[in-house]
């Protein structure tokens, strides 16, 4: 492999015989294409067989390897141990309940997610021999960006308000709701604003920003949050005009 190492401290924790989360270090070889994710199958492959953490694609793509590393929530397939010389620290993500080592309960955000009807609900329905429901190249641009979430929870990791309100809907649900509302082939927009307006919804931000910078797939959550924050406050006044509202 390499003559170079590097010390790995991880978070560990077993339900069954640890009070609490504690940190063991172990001694890593290392080149300069190794990713963080391969650091940890090097420590449980030939370490210590035990270490649990999740992963499946290798390429930032099934967003199962979200860990916290020194510190900044990260994909650990898509970040590198030569960014940090010596020494780096691994942990579970913030602000969710461990599981063991470093998987977390990830409960609350599919709870989350199935409230938010992350699919397409047809206007109307149409039968097959009727063809496709049909969108332009434009009407696609306006949700093609926060479609490319991949659910890696680190814009949760890196609430602050998630942190302290575990009821807050959250910037990776609210930016999937955002992409389902501005469908133009969806019709659920007026129960989604429902959860948009409600106490624990785009309202229980407080417009830090951090969700955005950790984002792996440039989705911008914090910018889907604050336009929805617009479209709730026009909901309202829209309403007194029209049943739907400002849903289409
Ligand atoms: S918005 Fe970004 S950080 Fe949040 S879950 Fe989706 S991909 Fe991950
Ligand atoms: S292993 Fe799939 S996103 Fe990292």
């Amino acid at each position: 492999m390499t003559d170079q190492t590097m010390s790995i401290e991880v978070m560990r924790y077993r339900p069954e015989q640890d009070k609490e989360p504690w940190l063991q270090s172990f001694e890593v070889p290392y080149s300069d294409d190794m990713s963080v994710l391969q650091g940890l199958q090097y420590i449980r492959d030939y370490l210590d067989g035990t270490l649990a953490f999740r992963w499946s694609c290798r390429q930032a793509i099934c967003g199962s390897c979200g860990m916290m590393v020194d510190g900044v929530p990260k994909l650990a397939c898509k970040t590198f141990l030569r960014d940090y010389p010596g020494k780096v620290r691994i942990e579970a993500l913030n602000h969710f309940p461990i599981e063991r080592d470093l998987v977390v309960v990830l409960d609350d955000f599919i709870d989350k997610l199935e409230s938010i009807t992350p699919y397409i609900v047809p206007k109307e329905d149409k039968p097959l021999s009727e063809g496709e429901y049909q969108q332009t190249p434009a009407q696609m641009d306006w949700y093609a960006q926060f479609s490319g979430c991949i659910n890696c929870l680190l814009c949760y990791a890196a609430c602050p308000q998630y942190g302290l309100n575990q009821d807050f809907l959250g910037p990776g649900a609210i930016a999937l709701l955002h992409r389902y509302n501005q469908d133009s082939r969806d019709g659920a927009c007026e129960q989604r604003m429902e959860l948009l307006a409600a106490q624990e919804g785009v309202f229980n931000c407080t417009a830090v920003g951090y969700c955005s910078e950790v984002c792996p797939k440039a989705v911008d959550p914090a910018n889907a949050v604050n336009l929805n924050k617009t479209a709730v406050a026009k909901d309202y006044f829209l309403r007194f005009a029209r049943p739907k509202g400002g849903c289409k």
